[in-house]
């Protein structure tokens, strides 16, 4: 049988504070395939998380097939728009959600891998964190601040964590991360430079497949999910909308699940899509293929 084996393999899944979204459903899948799993969570979630988790709130979403806990190896504090300590302001530092957990940046995070497990402890690094302050505005009305911060934690973020895990990853790793359509069509609402963010994400791929591939022998692919309502996608406002859309649209109609994200991307981290690197692999229903819609075609 022809299974996909994680086993001995060791994940981060960057993205991670509640059991709503993708990041969540990719760290189950990734467990359930065999691999032990951390998690990198947002300072200002990290305790609703650890507090969730303790009070065993998500006991019923950990459960796996074999009726055990998906258990987290360790639970890292990371902010994704910074590259060093250095650069967390001082003021955040001394914010009551920041000033316990030390150094929460991507260089930070890679440091804090190799105290606990070694040079090169890492198989598997999956982006799925995004964050665009001004998402409801319009391009169009969206500040050079705004953009530039959607730029600098849904794509920069996964450039910098490449450059400094990429080094801790073993012979075969892979990375992979999230992205959205409204990189390439136009999606009315996924405003504030969003859209402009999953372009960069989209083609960052590529070129960090090819340098990556070549440095440190890794993979880097990325996976366009359908519309779901994670907490995040919450926060656009129109979610609800996108996904009835899609259903009503998609050349298959049931909504998207957040597993079927999850086993895709354990596929595209496993040793059975070793060929694979610098694609965008679609996991929306097949709505991308779509050039009209269903009720305008006159079709059911
Ligand atoms: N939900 C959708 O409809 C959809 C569709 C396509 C792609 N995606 C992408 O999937 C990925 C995961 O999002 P999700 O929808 O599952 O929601 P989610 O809320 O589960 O995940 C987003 C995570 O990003 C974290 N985050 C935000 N800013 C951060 C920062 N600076 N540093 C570290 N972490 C930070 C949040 O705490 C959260 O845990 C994102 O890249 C998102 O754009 C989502």
């Amino acid at each position: 049988m022809l299974n996909i084996d994680l086993s001995g393999r060791r994940a981060l899944v960057a993205g991670v504070a509640d059991d709503g979204g993708f990041g969540f459903a990719i760290a189950k899948a990734l467990a359930e395939a065999g691999a032990s799993v951390c998690v990198g969570t947002w300072p200002p979630a990290l305790n609703i998380f650890l507090n969730l988790l303790e009070r065993g709130k998500m006991d019923e979403s950990r459960r796996l097939s074999d009726g055990s806990l998906l258990e987290f190896e360790k639970i890292y504090p990371l902010d994704a728009v910074f590259d060093t300590y250095e650069d967390i302001p001082t003021e955040l530092r001394e914010n009551k959600r920041y000033r316990d957990v030390g150094d929460c940046s991507i260089n930070g995070l890679a440091s804090a891998i190799v105290a606990d497990f070694g040079e090169r402890p890492l198989d598997i690094v999956v982006h799925s964190l995004a964050n665009g302050p001004e998402v409801k505005k319009p391009l169009l009305d969206t500040s050079r601040a705004g953009y530039l911060a959607a730029l600098s934690a849904s794509a920069y973020s996964l450039v910098s964590m490449v450059a400094r895990l990429g080094p801790l990853m073993r012979p075969g790793g892979a990375f992979s991360s999230l992205t959205y359509m409204a990189s390439e069509r136009v999606i009315p609402g996924y405003g504030g430079g969003m859209s402009s963010a999953k372009a960069a994400l989209e083609s960052d791929t590529r070129l960090l497949a090819f340098e990556a591939g070549r440095r440190f022998g890794v993979r880097v692919n990325t996976v366009s999910a359908g519309p779901y309502a994670s907490r995040a996608a919450s926060a656009i406002g129109i979610i609800g909308r996108m996904v009835e859309y899609v259903g009503k649209n998609a050349p298959l109609t049931d909504h998207l699940l957040a597993e079927e994200v999850g086993t895709a991307t354990a596929f595209l981290c496993s040793p059975l899509a070793s060929g694979i690197t610098g694609t965008t692999v679609y996991v929306d229903k097949g709505f991308h293929a779509m050039g009209m819609a269903v009720e305008e075609a006159g079709e059911r």
